[in-house]
Parts: C-alpha cells; sequence; structure tokens
C-alpha cells in the first residue's frame, strides 16, 4: 500500500516537473507566451462580438504570465475595445492595406486601426494569401506599415499541404520568411511576430504533430538568425496556429520553440480560448 501511494506520488511530481519544466524553458529564454484569437468573418453581429469578448476577458482576468490578443472583424474593433479597454486583453486587426490614405475603397490604414486601440495587425494569413490573392510584396509592405505605425505585425506563414509532403516545409517557409521581412531592420524586429501556421492544419482539425512544428520553427529561428544574428533571433516570438484545442495545447505549447498560438475556431467560444490561454495553470 506504501509503495503504491510513493509511487503515486512519484509519478505526480515527475508530471509537474516536467510541465514546470517546459514552461520555464520559454520563460528562461525570455520570451512571453502570447496567444491570439484569430475570429475571421465571426460573428455576425455587434451584440455577439461583445459578449463574447466580454465573456472571455471574465474568463482570463488576472491571466499576466501570457500575452493576449483578440482579432474581431474590422466593424467590431472599436466596440469590443471599448469592453476590453480596461482588461489584459489587447486588440487585433485582421488586415492592413500598405498605403495610409487615398482612394483605396474598401481598405482599412494601419491609422486607423491603431485609432480603435489596436496593437497587433495579422499580416500575410493563408486565407488572405489564398482567398484574397496577397503576395509577398503587397505582405512586405503591409509588415513594414504596422510597424511604422507604431504596432506589432504578426507574420503568418506555412506551407500547403502538397509542399508539405513534397518535403518542401523548410523550404516553403525560408522563402516567405525572408520575402515577407524584406523591408525590416534589425531594430524593427522587437515589432514582429512570426506565426508559423501549416495550411493543411488550418480548420481542418488535423494538427501538425508537435514534433513536426518544433522543428519547423527551429527551423524558422536559424533562418531569422543569419539574416538578423542570434541575440534577435532568440527574442523573437514564434507562434504555431492550425487546429489549437484546449485538449491539444499543452503538448503544442510544452516545445521549445513555440512561444504562442494563433488560435482560430477555438477562439470562437469563451470557454475552449481561456482554457487554451490557462495552458500552464493545470
Ligand atoms: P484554426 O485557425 O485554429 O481554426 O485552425 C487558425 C488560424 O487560421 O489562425
Amino acid at each position: 500500500m506504501m509503495n503504491k501511494v510513493l509511487f503515486l506520488v512519484a509519478v505526480i511530481v515527475a508530471v509537474m516537473a516536467s510541465s514546470v519544466k517546459a514552461f520555464t524553458l520559454n520563460m528562461m529564454s525570455g520570451r512571453k507566451p502570447l496567444m491570439g484569437g484569430n475570429w475571421k468573418l465571426n460573428p455576425q453581429t455587434t451584440k455577439d462580438a461583445t459578449s463574447l469578448a466580454t465573456e472571455f476577458a471574465k474568463k482570463v482576468k488576472g491571466k499576466t504570465d501570457v500575452d493576449i490578443v483578440i482579432f474581431p472583424p474590422h466593424p467590431f474593433l472599436f466596440p469590443v475595445y471599448e469592453k476590453v479597454e480596461a482588461t489584459n486583453v489587447q486588440m487585433g486587426g485582421q488586415n492592413c492595406f500598405f498605403e495610409s490614405d487615398g482612394a483605396y475603397t474598401g481598405a482599412v490604414s494601419t491609422c486607423m486601426l491603431q485609432d480603435v486601440g489596436v496593437k497587433y495587425v495579422l499580416c500575410g494569413h493563408s486565407e488572405r494569401r489564398c482567398v484574397f490573392k496577397d503576395d509577398d510584396t503587397a505582405i512586405a509592405r503591409k509588415v513594414k506599415k504596422v510597424i511604422k505605425q507604431g504596432m506589432n505585425a504578426v507574420l503568418c506563414f506555412g506551407e500547403t499541404q502538397e509542399e508539405y509532403e513534397a518535403g518542401l516545409n523548410h523550404e516553403v517557409c525560408a522563402i516567405q520568411l525572408l520575402k515577407d521581412l524584406s523591408m525590416v531592420t534589425p531594430e524593427e524586429m522587437s515589432q514582429v511576430v512570426l506565426a508559423y501556421e501549416p495550411v493543411w492544419a488550418i480548420g481542418t482539425g488535423l494538427v501538425c504533430p508537435a514534433d513536426v512544428a518544433q522543428e519547423v520553427h527551429q527551423f524558422c529561428r536559424s533562418v531569422i538568425a543569419k539574416k538578423y544574428g542570434q541575440a534577435i533571433a532568440d527574442k523573437v516570438i514564434i507562434q504555431y496556429g492550425g487546429s489549437v484545442k484546449p485538449e491539444n495545447v499543452k503538448e503544442i505549447m510544452s516545445q521549445p520553440d513555440i512561444d504562442g498560438c494563433l488560435v482560430g475556431g477555438a477562439s470562437l467560444t469563451a470557454d475552449s480560448f481561456a482554457k487554451i490561454v490557462h495552458f500552464n495553470d493545470q
């Protein structure tokens, strides 16, 4: 009986030690985890958007060891901002244009985004690349414009299923990173967050195995090290995105080069996104 109890205690201590170790690894690197909720084209009304934000903010109140940002659709940015302004939930924009003003019907400028409380802007999300045909030249200009505006650019990149199956994930990521960061100086890298999002894992329920994601993140950090030096590479936050859920977030976040998650579907309910943000609490 005593042996059994001792064994159980040993197992519990080992499990706790391994999750504390993974978390402290990231903390030791000085990279504070960043969790983002990308709402995409959801929800459909201001009322639903503000209640989602309010409910979520309540559930993550006081959580300060993780940075938190939500990316509502543009028409809901200001009403949502009013609800979360005094909380630890920061605001993000899903897209912007690289020109400041003028005759660009349908476009949204970085100044407009900043004026409604936005601190982070997604650039190069795969849906923008595929559906709206944003190319690397446009994405590079958007990244630069966001930085110039004094906000943080979240540069999304990643390979398609075909490219993954052909074993080209490293090449594709390196090309996208180098093209999209072509206008960014070393000093400006403190305003850049990277988000590795394998296209085949977005909204499909297919999660990139944590060890594969880790290996790509490590590779991408080495690409940044070559371009900007090791010190900058060690500081840059690299998020993982693609079917992140409360059930798999812990394993993903236990990888040393994964510094956060960009969450789509699971950020649309306050409960599941709050569980993701609290990944290191149990
Ligand atoms: P998902 O989307 O979590 O629904 O796969 C992630 C994203 O597109 O950022």
